[in-house]
């Protein structure tokens, strides 16, 4: 294991997650109107509802199969499920959810370049953070095509080793990934910068999740007589 590989993926984890935290909290505590969707749909509703239902349903689909599919440990799921078995699901979920995040992007993409009102209103920063989220979720596809020639689950588990070493702060976390290839390393690298300018991106709505809406009373709606 070299220096680079230690400080990319030993150290630099660390960096991302450290300014993901204190920035998200500085940013709710210092910039609380900026602390928001930024919402389009008052300038234009065209392809907004099948761009963002499609993509929105994909992404949250991905963040919580990588969640569960990268910090589960092994001996959890290993008494009815092979690492194999394992694998394919996430391949057939993440395909999926990947391919509807793509597509629903490339819809609130092209909206957002060519539509004249909202490309008006979007600052450099919606531009990026949308297109590297495109990026992102391509380079997670173009892992499903090195992963069918490997469906034992050995790689999948090296890199939840990996995931787990860095989150429950096991150490020498950059050893695991020893061998695995340059796709999955992009994937990695790409996925922690995302995670790094977070709070200084649209990003910040992810934290105020409308969680009450699940539990809330119905609005009674009355049409006028
Ligand atoms: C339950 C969780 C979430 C809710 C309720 C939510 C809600 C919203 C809403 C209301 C918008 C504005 C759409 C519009 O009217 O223009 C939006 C936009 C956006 N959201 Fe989310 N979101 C959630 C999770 C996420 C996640 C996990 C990501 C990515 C990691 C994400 C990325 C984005 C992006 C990039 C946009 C801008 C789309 C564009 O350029 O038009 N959201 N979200």
């Amino acid at each position: 294991m070299n220096y680079l590989d230690t400080l990319l993926f030993g150290l630099y984890p660390y960096l991302a997650g450290s300014v993901f935290l204190i920035g998200s909290l500085l940013r709710f505590d210092h910039g609380q109107y900026t602390w928001k969707t930024g919402s389009s749909q008052l300038l234009s509703r065209r392809r907004l509802r099948l761009g963002s239902n499609l993509f929105h349903i994909g992404v949250l689909t991905i963040f919580f199969g990588h969640l569960v599919g990268l910090l589960t440990p092994h001996w959890v799921y290993a008494p009815f499920m092979a690492a194999g078995t394992k694998q394919l699901v996430a391949i057939v979920v993440g395909g999926v959810a990947g391919v509807l995040c793509l597509i629903g992007g490339a819809i609130l993409l092209y909206r957002r370049f060519f539509d004249s009102r909202v490309r008006a209103s979007s600052s450099v920063s919606d531009n990026l953070i949308l297109s590297l989220l495109l990026v992102q979720v391509m380079l997670g596809l173009g892992t499903i095509g090195s992963a069918v020639h490997h469906l034992d689950g050995g790689v999948m588990l090296r890199l939840a080793e990996w995931a787990q070493s860095i989150v429950f702060f096991k150490g020498d976390a950059a050893a695991h990934l020893a061998g695995v290839g340059w796709i999955y390393r992009l994937h990695i690298l790409l996925g922690l910068t995302i995670v790094l300018i977070f709070p200084f991106t649209r990003l910040v709505h992810v934290w105020s999740a409308p969680l009450g809406y699940l539990g809330r009373r119905y609005q009674i709606v009355r049409r006028r007589a």
